[in-house]
């Protein structure tokens, strides 16, 4: 699939002015950083890990998409494309079949460092972007993404987002004993990610029918989520939902 100039998406790619950041907006990023990059370095999922340091994010420094884009396309094809603000279905999955995460440009201020309603920089790229740089994720996204595009029912959208929202925004995974976290609302959210090592969020092992079957609460911390023990399990879910959307039977 390539995005020609009346392509669902093409509307809402834009520039990023990286050089209009303030120096305030730096520091910004830097605390959001510092706030919760202790937390991560010892619960975040190692594929997280490795993949922040491959994409070189700065701590100190709003990501330039362009460089992050440079150094995770050889890797595995992906590439982090800035955008307007929030795209409608369509043009939202025709980005991930394509292997180009839509990822906001402005940054939150200083009295919504714990949470904003719609996603900022710090939640796309911080949150999400790192696990691009895994082979399986990254090709379990593109799949999601050229699967969905094919999709019209608002019925089977909705019940394929939740497999999105419970592996992409909040998934976690067994490792090293322990539950680690790599979905991108657990990582850029110092509250979710407490209540989930903290032990307030019910952990069950991931089961593609029990991931279907569980509804998204955007307003409430999670009661309940699920650990898959290693990223092909959601790679393999993900076919598992293509043959039952397919079949009529998802
Ligand atoms: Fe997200």
């Amino acid at each position: 699939m390539t995005t020609t100039l009346d392509s669902p998406a093409s509307t809402f790619i834009i520039a990023q002015d990286y050089q209009s950041y303030t120096t305030e907006q730096h520091a910004i990023w830097a605390e959001l950083v510092g706030r919760v990059l202790p937390e991560i370095e010892q619960h975040a999922a190692r594929e997280y890990l490795d993949g922040f340091g491959i994409i070189g994010l700065q701590r100190d420094r709003l990501p330039d998409l362009a460089a992050v884009s440079a150094r995770l396309a050889p890797r595995t094809g992906w590439r982090s494309t800035p955008v307007s603000g929030f795209l409608p279905a369509p043009a939202f999955f025709e980005m991930l079949a394509t292997r180009r995460f839509p990822t906001t440009t402005w940054l939150r201020s200083r009295d919504a460092m714990e949470y904003t309603p719609e996603p900022d920089i710090f939640h796309d790229v911080f949150g999400h972007v790192p696990m691009h740089a895994h082979p399986v994720f990254a090709d379990f996204l593109e799949h999601y993404g050229r699967v969905c595009s094919a999709i019209t029912s608002p019925v089977l959208l909705e019940k394929l987002g939740r497999l999105f929202w419970y592996t992409v925004e909040f998934g976690v995974i067994r490792q090293d004993n322990a539950i680690k976290v790599y979905g991108s609302g657990l990582i850029s959210s110092h509250g979710e990610c407490l209540n989930v090592i903290g032990g307030h969020c019910a952990i069950r092992d991931f089961s593609l029918d029990e991931v279907l079957a569980t509804p998204v609460k955007v307003d409430e911390l999670h009661k309940l989520l699920f650990a898959v023990r290693s990223f092909d399990q959601i790679y393999e879910a993900m076919h598992a939902a293509e043959k039952r959307a397919l079949a009529g039977q998802l």
